[in-house]
């Protein structure tokens, strides 16, 4: 029997009760199509911090690269000053590990209600590729003259050849497998002209590889904009870190909200970790109440990573099949609750 040494990183707040519903749910989907998963307690985050001063020893970081994969919950604690845990645990790791792709799936399934008016499923359906290693996420910065009027503080950007040579390659490979072969370059040429100034040339390099892909590009205010007026128009988009991170919210809220999107910092020549894009939700901690969907789809998402294809697919079918009898996908308006909802999953796919 195939097996997978997984990583549970249940983390912070809501993490561990949704990630136990994704481990129920991949469980399952393992009994009926015969492999196993050994899930590994990955002990990090807000309480450990907090008891030791640690965010990510070196033992652990070493641990992780033995794995097939890492499961994560959430990080983030209302004790602890905001950035700590952020910087020190889940960029480190995304760092340490080179998960240089941040793959978010913008996907509304039927039944989920959407806020954009008059679009359906049939209209949003594309994947976010975002840069996740380089960026302002990596830069150097500093400030001059700190807490006078005459401050100057400095946040560089930075984008090696490298490392937008392949994540958009990684993008164009996507949008080859796709149906449609749409790939977005999602930017800002016309300012940032020395970092999107490398991007789109190796754009357009990389475009002679893959003539069955329609070139696309977008400034990252205008990409704001179609993605609330014409999501239709895209099918992959791929962009740099910063404007991942926050074109991937806006993307999440028109797919149902944090209660359902899912993403994955995918090294595909290593380790990658997949998580429910969405915080740690102190406030509705232990009360049944977060909805465990984006967790479930983060480990479809690990499932088809780890070429479970069929499983990833019976996941994503099951969670089809639920949508239509919750009540909502907001936390605390499912109408059941988190246990119900990951027994309910589980049970459609054994
Ligand atoms: C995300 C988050 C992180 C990011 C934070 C928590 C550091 O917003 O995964 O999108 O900015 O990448
Ligand atoms: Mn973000």
């Amino acid at each position: 029997m195939r097996s997978y040494n997984i990583g549970w990183f249940p983390g912070d707040g809501i993490g561990p009760e949704v990630t136990m519903q994704g481990r129920k749910v991949l469980d399952a989907a393992g009994a009926r199509f015969g492999f196993k998963i050994n899930w590994n307690h990955i002990d990090l985050g807000g309480e450990r911090y907090l008891k030791t001063g640690e965010t990510v020893p070196d033992s652990v970081l070493e641990e992780m690269r033995g794995l097939d994969s890492i499961y994560l919950g959430a990080i983030g604690h209302p004790d602890v000053k905001p950035g700590i845990l952020e910087q020190g645990i889940l960029l480190k790791i995304r760092f340490a590990l080179d998960q240089y792709i941040n793959l978010r799936p913008v996907k509304l399934y039927p039944g989920v209600e959407c806020p954009l008016k008059d679009k359906g499923p049939e209209q949003i359906d594309y994947v976010v590729v975002r840069e996740n290693t380089e960026g302002l996420y990596a830069g150097s910065g500093g400030c001059l003259r700190k807490g006078t009027v005459h401050e100057i503080a400095v946040q560089e950007s930075v984008n090696t050849y490298m490392g937008v040579e392949r994540c958009l390659r990684y993008a164009f490979e996507l949008a080859a497998a796709r149906p449609r072969k749409k790939l977005t370059l999602c930017g800002k040429t016309n300012v940032l002209t020395f970092a999107f100034g490398l991007w789109d040339r190796v754009f357009h390099e990389l475009a002679k590889d893959y003539p069955q892909v329609e070139l696309d590009y977008a400034h990252v205010d205008a990409t704001c904009m179609w993605m609330v007026k014409n999501p239709e128009w895209f099918d992959v988009i791929v962009t740099d870190n910063m404007f991942g991170d926050i074109i991937t919210d806006l993307g999440a809220i028109t797919q149902g909200g944090l209660g359902i999107a899912a993403g994955g910092n995918i090294n595909p020549e290593g380790v990658s970790m997949f998580e429910p894009i969405g915080g740690s939700a102190p406030k509705y901690t232990g009360q049944g109440k977060a909805n465990p969907l984006a967790a479930i789809l983060a480990g479809q998402m690990m499932l088809t990573e780890l070429k479970e294809d069929a499983a990833a697919q019976a996941v994503e079918q099951a969670v089809i099949g639920i949508l239509p009898t919750m009540a909502g996908q907001g936390a605390g308006r499912m109408g059941m609750t988190t246990d119900e909802v990951g027994d309910r999953v589980a049970e459609a796919i054994a």
